[in-house]
């Protein structure tokens, strides 16, 4: 692929902004050599006023979403892609969540341009587990684990009962919830079937991987171990 081309798909630009780029020199090479569009040289050796190329096609971003923000490209409000660098909303292939978080929920989320490897995240089949963290505006009534784990709980429009889900009880109102399934506000209509509302929730884990030191609204690249973490837990 032209330099060119590679340039405009990762964000930077409209092929004419990035060959206005070209000519204002402000793409070279490792050594500070200015490039032409038609130059072949290996992506990592490319630098755009003088900082590395994004990544290229295959990026994976684990984002620490805060409270407050939406996992969408349209909603009016804040939305996720504000927290990331301006062109990374505009990447062909474009960016997208894997799987979703509520706007009220906070926690790991990742982000991927990889269709197949977001499919491979999310699938029924993975089997990956996530760990949510909830805070109840009641007290749990005791029969939270025998409901949630029975594999015969029907949510209100939904065909096919919740897979089991583990329920753990941190305190009189406080739970951590393993689930391997992502249904649509699945926990908040979990604790609703059982007579209770989540006051706040937060996604700890995927599969192996958690958020580390990351502080909300933080964001980090993913490399292969990160990966391999991901899929070290599914069951
Ligand atoms: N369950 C929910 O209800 N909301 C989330 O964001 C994730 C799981």
């Amino acid at each position: 692929m032209k330099l060119v081309k590679l340039i405009a798909n990762l964000g930077y630009g409209s092929r004419k902004q990035v060959t206005l780029m070209f000519r204002e020199g402000r793409i070279t090479d490792a050594a500070g050599e200015v490039l032409y569009a038609d130059d072949a040289v290996a992506h990592d050796q490319v630098r755009v006023d003088g900082e590395p190329l994004d990544p290229p096609h295959g990026l994976l971003l684990m984002l620490h979403k805060p409270t407050g923000y939406t996992c969408s490209t349209k909603d009016p409000g804040r939305v996720v892609y504000d927290l990331l660098p301006p062109r990374h909303r505009l990447r062909d292939p474009v960016l997208s969540t894997v799987g979703r978080l509520d706007r009220d929920t906070s926690g790991l989320l990742l982000m991927t341009d990889d269709g197949a490897l977001l499919h491979r995240i999310t699938s029924p089949k993975a089997h990956l587990p996530k760990v949510y963290e909830a805070v109840l505006a009641s007290d749990l009534r005791g029969d939270e684990a025998d409901v949630f784990g029975s594999g015969t709980l029907m949510l209100e429009s939904e065909k096919t009962p919740l897979a089991p889900a583990i329920i753990e009880p941190l305190g009189p109102r406080r739970a951590r919830i393993t689930l391997v399934e992502g249904r649509y506000h699945q926990i908040r209509r979990m604790f609703a079937a059982v007579g209770n509302h989540v006051e706040s929730l937060h996604r700890h884990t995927l599969g192996g991987l958690g958020l580390g030191e990351l502080a909300p609204g933080q964001w980090r690249m993913l490399d292969d171990a990160d990966r391999t973490r991901i899929f070290a837990a599914s069951s």
